[in-house]
């Protein structure tokens, strides 16, 4: 089964199943801080789970489906093996106080056993751990489905999910084995776990299961890994290089063109230095690397399901700088490496800032060369490196506003005439979804029914340059919440305000 009739399989079956399909959110998460990236299908779901949202009025019900794009950086390590990915699609349904722990599996089996004619190796259930209870309900119901079947039963390293970032739902899991291979995650968010570490019981329990694509594809299309599926084949055929280093080039090609594609350029902290990292790898494995011809073979594969193409000629724009200004450094760099005896966190971290020598780059040289690497100073300087992603990250993709500069206060005002002009060009279904505002752009994310005609957009955009021109003051009022609801005041859907609001 290819895999564009897999993605449409699990959808139509859910579909059918009383969800509502939801598209693919971006791999930048929106107003959530606490991650890097979109790592998994429930996090676009994250407000409907702890109640902040209403599934009901958003999607007219309290199940969704979708295919999400994610990327994980945890697993960069063991990307050359015969499962692990950077980027995956991953295939999920989700329910937000709709349904539980018996739905949940039952369908799962159902689309498993009647939808795609597998047989189940073997599932794994929640054992109980550290004071959380063991998920005796789920083996149960595995029971009464197929009393033969064989169950596993495994702590919180296995059978344990979330949350996503430090906060977050979380709680037991059930999963499925196909071959030997785990293919389904099945997560009831039972739980909240807060900063702190305290689990805390959730009012409304959830449903969120994600089964990655690409190993779905490995079994459906009778490969033996990943790249031998046609998610990958196009790309590696094109690759003139070693098993293992064929497999890194095509998988970090491959998330590289869709973490651009998302607005993501290489930089030296957050979202852009793991992109850096990424191209400069493929570099570094590949140094004649043909860009533009794996680009091509990427775009076709996802042809029907994401338009990577749109971008295509800007994507390999960033593709090349990135190249040129690693080549440009890495001689030197390389002839500095050479030099070494050993590497302190120091020495890496002096080629990372001088040569632009990713961390991990580092330490890869140093194995290759039986450098030795003073582990200890060196898991500090990493230790620090991310501190600083994390916290630029924080900064940048908190909702509205990551600091008090006059160009951003310029555009937090924009902003708002943006949002007044969208309403007033498109009528009040217009809904404030997220902002994200810093000194060198705003952003806006809003719902509504349709895409927006080149009239219309020009039409806004009209509309708040004449409200610009006419340089109307700025009035800022502190006011408690009540009253500014009264006044009628916008407020950003899902967001939490405090007793007192301002208003401007
Ligand atoms: N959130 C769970 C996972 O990522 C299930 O989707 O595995």
């Amino acid at each position: 089964m290819q895999s564009k009739e897999i993605r449409k399989k699990f959808l139509e079956f859910f579909e059918k199943n009383g969800h509502k399909v939801v598209p693919s959110s971006s791999l930048i998460p929106e107003n959530d801080p606490s991650v890097l990236f979109t790592t998994a299908g429930m996090q676009q779901f994250k407000p409907y789970y702890i109640g902040a949202k209403d599934a009901k009025i958003d999607f007219g019900s309290l199940n969704s489906a979708s295919v999400q794009k994610c990327v994980r950086t945890s697993d960069i390590d063991e990307v050359g093996d015969n499962t692990h990915l950077t980027f995956f699609e991953m295939l999920g349904n989700f329910s937000f106080g709709g349904y539980f722990k018996e739905e949940a599996i039952r369908l799962a089996y159902e689309f498993i056993t009647k939808e795609l004619k597998q047989t189940i190796d073997y599932v794994s259930v929640f054992k109980g751990e550290e004071g959380i209870p063991a998920d005796i309900e789920s083996e149960k119901i595995w029971q009464s489905i197929d009393p033969k079947i064989k169950i596993v039963k495994s702590g919180k390293a296995d059978n344990f999910w979330g949350p996503t970032g430090d906060e977050g739902p979380c709680g037991p899991t059930t999963e499925i084995y196909l071959n030997g291979v785990e293919i389904w995650n099945i997560v009831f968010n039972e739980y909240y776990k807060d900063p702190k570490g305290n689990f805390e019981k959730l009012k409304t329990p959830g449903v969120d299961t994600g089964m990655g694509i690409e190993r779905l594809a490995v079994m459906l299309q009778d490969k033996k890994n990943v790249y031998e599926t046609d998610l990958f084949s196009p790309i590696v055929s094109l690759i003139n290089l070693g098993e293992r280093e064929k497999r890194i080039v095509a998988d970090h090609m491959r998330a590289a063109a869709f973490l651009i594609a998302d607005g993501v350029v290489p930089a030296n902290t957050g979202q852009g230095y793991v992109l850096r990292r990424l191209i400069r790898r493929t570099v570094r494995f590949y140094p004649g690397i043909p860009f533009g011809e794996l680009l091509y073979a990427v775009i076709e594969i996802y042809r029907d399901v994401y338009d990577l193409g749109a971008k295509r000629e800007s994507t390999l724009e960033v593709f090349e700088k990135e190249k040129e200004k690693f080549e440009k450094t890495l001689e030197k760099g390389l002839k500095e490496f050479e030099k070494l005896q050993s590497i302190s966190g120091e020495t890496a971290f002096h080629l990372y800032e001088t040569f632009g020598f990713p961390l991990e780059l580092t330490l890869e040289l140093a194995k290759e060369r039986g450098i030795e690497v003073d582990k200890k100073s060196f898991d500090e300087e990493m230790r620090k490196h991310q501190e600083r992603s994390r916290t630029s990250a924080a900064g940048q993709f908190k909702g509205g506003l990551a600091d008090h500069d006059p160009e951003t206060i310029k555009l937090h005002t924009s902003h708002h005439l943006l949002l007044a002009a969208l309403k007033s060009v498109l009528g009040p279904d217009v809904k404030q979804r997220g902002s994200n505002i810093t000194k060198e752009r705003l952003r806006l994310d809003f719902s509504f029914g349709r895409k927006l005609s080149d009239e219309e957009k020009k039409k806004v955009e009209d509309l708040v340059n004449q409200k610009i021109k006419e340089g109307l003051p700025v009035v800022r009022k502190e006011l408690p919440k009540k009253e500014a609801e009264a006044l009628g005041a916008e407020m950003e859907f899902g967001a939490k305000y405090g007793d007192n609001v301002c208003v401007y």
